[in-house]
């Protein structure tokens, strides 16, 4: 059987990992999976069910019963994998300042690290993605050809954030996310990294879509 291919897209916060993987996924017609997404949903829960998410034995245990489901939903044109708990997907709650705050506590943890790569591993049960988040050319799918970091200056970083209309501490959890002991933040081996500081998403997206082609042609 044809293996599906894997467009890793890994980076810092607000360093347009969304918006260029979306965009190279209508491009090409492949499914989009937002790892972040996943992550956010479960600190969503710790904080909705009253769990403190600096308990990682807690957090942990949350994770392991918590009934969830991995769906490809069609949103105007584009394939995006969602992770449903309960039956529901936390869309607007899961990009709450205080969601944003709880989930890099939840993402250190190693255990629940495990439960994310196993679902997004899954997720090639849709065909053809486009994958973006922290770890995935280094944890999720290493051994894929198509990995791309993305990164941008800090202030430019913090004003897209705030043109967004969310305030946050940007330095801070990007330290976090780099730091933390289980597949912390880091240029896969063999991306191509991109600082789009003065590009726009098209000039990013582009760039990318070039990359992949050249890459797929090499074959
Ligand atoms: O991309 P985002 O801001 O939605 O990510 C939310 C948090 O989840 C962020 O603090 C980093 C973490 N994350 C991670 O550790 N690994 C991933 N593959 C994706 C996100």
């Amino acid at each position: 059987m044809k293996q599906p291919i894997i467009i890793a897209i890994d980076g810092t916060s607000a360093s347009g990992k969304s918006t260029n993987a979306k965009l190279v996924a209508r491009a090409l017609g492949y499914v989009y999976v937002d790892t972040g997404a996943m992550y956010r949903t479960l600190a969503w829960y710790c904080l909705k069910s009253r769990i403190d998410v600096q308990n990682a034995r807690a957090v942990a245990a949350a994770c392991r019963k918590w009934k969830t489901k991995l769906e490809c939903a069609n949103a105007g044109g584009l394939r995006a994998v969602r992770l449903r708990v309960e039956d529901y997907f936390p869309e607007k709650e899961i990009r709450t300042p205080e969601t944003a705050a709880a989930v890099p506590h939840v993402a250190a943890i190693p255990r629940v690290r495990k439960w994310m790569v196993k679902r997004q591993r899954e997720c090639v049960q849709f065909g053809n993605l486009v994958m973006e988040g922290r770890d995935i050319g280094t944890n999720v799918f290493p051994e894929t050809n198509f990995k791309f970091y993305l990164d941008a200056k800090l202030e430019e970083r913090s004003r897209r954030r705030a043109a967004d209309g969310v305030q946050e501490n940007l330095a801070a959890r990007d330290q976090r996310d780099s730091q933390r002991a289980t597949a912390p933040l880091m240029i896969g081996l063999g991306a191509k990294v991109i600082n789009n500081s003065s590009m726009t998403s098209e000039q990013t997206s582009t760039a990318i879509l070039e990359e992949i082609r050249k890459r797929l042609a090499a074959k």
